[in-house]
């Protein structure tokens, strides 16, 4: 267990993180069959394989307070340390009290501590994370760490288009000066905001309004503008060579996913602005060339970041989260020592493009997050029980009791919400 020190530390990142999924998932393929879609559609077309349910009891208090009490228990951390509890989410359950501040409460955390809410649709998490590390870095925290969950359920409807890029989870992360999951290299974000609606949801509505292939021309737009910046500022520090590609310079990027072929679709689209930001005029040969060497570096770079992001669907806020722990968790001994990038994008739109260095114990810490476990642990569902669930009402959460170490919403007095966990 580690104690708090008073020294102000130029290093600051992800210390250690914990995940809660839904309990009950179904499969893409179903769903297509279901809706007369060609399954390929869903699974090549989109890149999915399963999809997070979750009922009115796994609310985003539930999701949040369970994948944070995983953190406490398994990375053995002494709630004494904690002196900020964030929550990143755009599926809040109140206008005004903070999920945060339920979280603070079902883990009985101490009360000399900051607790909020960040919201900028997906990008809510990243916001909270970095307002962590720059008080950390700053010194403020006086050796304390942040907890920061990431925690939405990514609810479009029945018969939607955007229906087969449902999900739903939470990543909470132990934000702190002994960053051995992964160091950020502080000074170098780069980010991309612009006024768009692409994606947003109206506060009386339980389901976004989106126009979806906006919505990804929004993304690649943000995605370009945001790595330009960071690649600037990481090639003035030194991080990455001026000449030649920067991007390959990452031995992996995690981009945020509300699909997997989006991540995709980023690297490309990535690469291609970068070699042109270079200058780099490409004729026929070399267009075909880029082609051939962009799926490469996809498959090497990206794809290991997407296992949890085809089993769950869009988490939102947690979505670059999942795809981080993917990535650690099929690689961190690999990785040690490397440097990656990530990418956070949330719609409206504000996104960031930074990089760290994973830790040379990060094998052993991403372990204890038992991803293996958590998705075992689900159980499939098919169409009528997944329309069943999806016609519930959010206040209304059906009785059952939580399963060991996890919480579940049990009901509301006058929006005062109650929560049980099992034991
Ligand atoms: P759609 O219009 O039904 O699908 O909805 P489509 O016609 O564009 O087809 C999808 C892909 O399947 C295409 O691939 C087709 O070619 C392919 P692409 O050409 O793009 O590479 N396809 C097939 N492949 C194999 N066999 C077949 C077949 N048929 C077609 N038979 C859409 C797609 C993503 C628009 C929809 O699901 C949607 O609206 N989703 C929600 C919005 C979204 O996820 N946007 C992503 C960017 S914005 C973002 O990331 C932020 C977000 O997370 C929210 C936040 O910030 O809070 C969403």
């Amino acid at each position: 267990m580690k104690a708090i020190s008073n020294q102000v530390s130029s290093r600051v990142g992800l210390e250690a993180l914990a995940v809660a999924v839904p309990r009950r998932y179904l499969a893409i393929e179903d769903l297509a069959v279901a809706r007369g879609v060609p399954p390929a559609k869903f699974t090549s077309g989109l890149g999915a394989r399963e999809m997070a349910v979750a009922d009115p009891g796994e609310d985003t208090v539930a999701l949040a307070a369970t994948a944070a009490s995983r953190l406490l228990r398994e990375s053995d951390v002494d709630p004494g340390r904690i002196g900020m509890v964030v929550v990143g989410t755009e599926t809040g359950v109140d206008h005004s009290k903070a999920a945060a501040s339920y979280v603070q409460g079902l883990l009985g955390l101490p009360k000399a501590m900051r607790t909020f809410d960040t919201q900028h649709a997906c990008y809510g998490g990243t916001a909270g994370i970095m307002a962590a590390a720059d008080w950390i870095a700053s010194g403020s925290a006086r050796g304390r760490a942040a907890i920061v969950i990431c925690a939405d359920i990514a609810r479009y409807g029945v018969k939607t288009a955007g229906e087969p890029t449902q999900g739903g989870g939470a990543v909470a992360v132990l934000v702190s000066d002994t960053p051995d999951l992964v160091a950020f290299d502080r000074g170098t974000n780069g980010v991309f905001a612009t006024n768009v609606h692409d994606f947003w949801r109206p506060l009386d509505r339980r389901e976004p309004l989106v126009d979806g292939h906006y919505s990804i021309d929004c993304y690649l737009e943000a995605a370009a503008g945001a790595y330009r910046m960071w690649r600037g500022e990481a090639v003035a520090a030194g991080l990455v060579p001026g000449e030649g590609m920067a991007s390959e310079v990452l031995a992996r990027i995690a981009y945020h996913v509300p699909f997997c072929k989006m991540a995709k679709k980023a690297h490309v689209h990535l690469r291609k602005s970068e070699l042109e930001d270079r200058g780099v005029v490409l004729d026929e040969a070399a267009i075909a060339a880029e082609e051939i060497a962009a799926a490469a570096s996809f498959e090497r770079q990206v794809a290991p970041g997407l296992s949890l992001a085809a089993r769950i669907g869009n988490t939102y806020t947690a979505s670059l989260y999942f795809g981080i722990a993917s990535l650690l968790h099929g690689q961190a001994a690999a990785l040690a020592g490397e440097r990656i990038g990530m990418f956070s994008y949330g719609s409206g739109c504000s996104s960031e493009f930074f990089s760290g260095t994973v830790g040379p114990n990060a094998a052993a810490i991403i372990a204890r997050a038992k991803l293996d476990d958590v998705l075992a642990s689900r159980v499939r569902i098919d169409v009528a029980e997944y329309e069943r669930i999806m016609a519930l009402a959010a206040s209304e959460p059906v009785a059952e009791s939580p399963a060991s170490g996890t919480f579940r919403f049990t009901g509301s007095d006058e929006g005062r919400r109650t929560y049980a966990t099992g034991a």
